[in-house]
């Protein structure tokens, strides 16, 4: 990767750190000369996990935290170069039982962020984990960042909201930040304890334990599966050169299958059954269609391309798992 310098000494905040996509990011950026501090609260049905930050644990500053405290992130925000803000609810079917707690979290709790950084760290670059719910029912594929946004779940609505916070903030203050949509993001470090959220890793679970694995329909809806390691990269890229007050997709452009990826965790773990059901109702009035991302806009700013196959990135997941599975069950 040219330009590694970049992030030498740099000072990097990552809230949300000790979950899945967070502190395989701050792993890069150690390795990358950052002086890394997380903050997580450590809700216990969220992916944060200590084991996740064991091999990074004497290099990061860390800090149990929720980003809504406005006071305490007046403080942390102080002196960073860089921000990552992945803190969030994640769970689509949670943000229709309790609206409130995913609006203070993925809206309050962004702006919390913001304002403090406007404050404290007006030059700091900010990044922004926000996610394909932003599209809601997919018109045409693949998906370009200009396809209407007209989200289906109070998840994607809020997220949307997160999003022109961070434009707005751009826009109006100057700020330096940077949204990225994320699809269906899998790898070692992602959170087994239930299936509200990361699919991919319930259904490796669900597999190494031999028991059935769900599909609803026939399993031909497409969707975009991409692996950490690629989603690290693609925030280090979007890092240098993400330009100010931009949304950018990332994805492997690969139209893979439900039924394809629940097919692949099948065949490396080698035990779990498929049961193919209709689709609940519940689940119907929120399904987006195909998904698969149109990557152009990252590609004319970067060299960012996807490398981690879907059989490959099983592979590596499984392989994760049954070296770490007492950490994560
Ligand atoms: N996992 C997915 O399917 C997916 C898909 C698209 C986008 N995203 C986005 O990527 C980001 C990271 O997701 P992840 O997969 O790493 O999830 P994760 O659950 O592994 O990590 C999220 C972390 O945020 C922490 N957290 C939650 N609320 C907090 C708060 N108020 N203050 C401080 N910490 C808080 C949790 O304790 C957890 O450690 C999120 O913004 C999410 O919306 C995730």
């Amino acid at each position: 990767m040219e330009n590694d310098n970049y992030f030498k000494n740099k000072n990097v905040l990552i809230t949300g750190g000790a979950g899945f996509l967070g502190s395989s990011l701050a792993k890069k950026l150690v390795l990358l000369g950052a002086h890394v501090t997380i903050l997580d609260a450590m809700f216990p049905l969220y992916g944060g996990n200590a084991f996740n930050l064991k091999p990074i644990e004497d290099k990061i500053e860390f800090i149990e935290g929720d980003i809504r405290n406005k006071e305490l992130m007046d403080t942390v925000v102080s002196g960073k170069d860089i921000i990552y803000n992945f803190a969030a609810q994640i769970s689509y079917i949670d943000s229709k039982d309790d609206p409130f707690t995913d609006l203070d979290f993925n809206g309050k709790g962004h702006l919390t962020v913001l304002e403090s950084a406007r404050a404290h760290a007006p030059q700091a670059r900010i990044l922004f984990s926000s996610s394909r719910m932003v599209y809601g029912r997919i018109l045409t594929t693949p998906v370009a960042e200009t396809h209407p946004t007209e989200p289906l779940s109070l998840y994607g609505i809020h997220k949307l909201l997160a999003e022109k916070y961070y434009k707005y903030y751009a826009h109006t203050f100057g700020m330096d930040t940077v949204s990225v949509r994320i699809p269906n993001p899998y790898g070692p470090g992602q959170q087994m304890k239930h299936n509200k959220y990361s699919i991919v890793g319930w259904f490796v679970r669900q597999a190494m334990e031999g028991k059935e694995i769900t599909i609803f329909g026939d399993g031909s809806q497409e969707r975009d599966y991409l692996y950490i390691d690629d989603i690290v990269d693609a925030f280090i890229e979007l890092t240098k050169y993400g330009v100010a007050g931009e949304v950018y997709n990332i994805g492997t452009q690969e139209r893979m299958t439900f039924e394809g990826m629940v097919d692949a965790i099948l065949a490396e773990v080698g035990s779990g059954v498929k049961k193919y059901i209709p689709w609940p109702e519940s689940y119907e009035k929120n399904e987006t269609g195909n998904y698969v991302a149109d990557t152009t806009k990252i590609e004319q700013i970067t060299h960012w391309k996807p490398s981690v196959g879907l059989k490959e990135g099983i592979a590596r997941m499984v392989a994760y798992y049954k070296e770490n599975k007492e950490q994560y069950w």
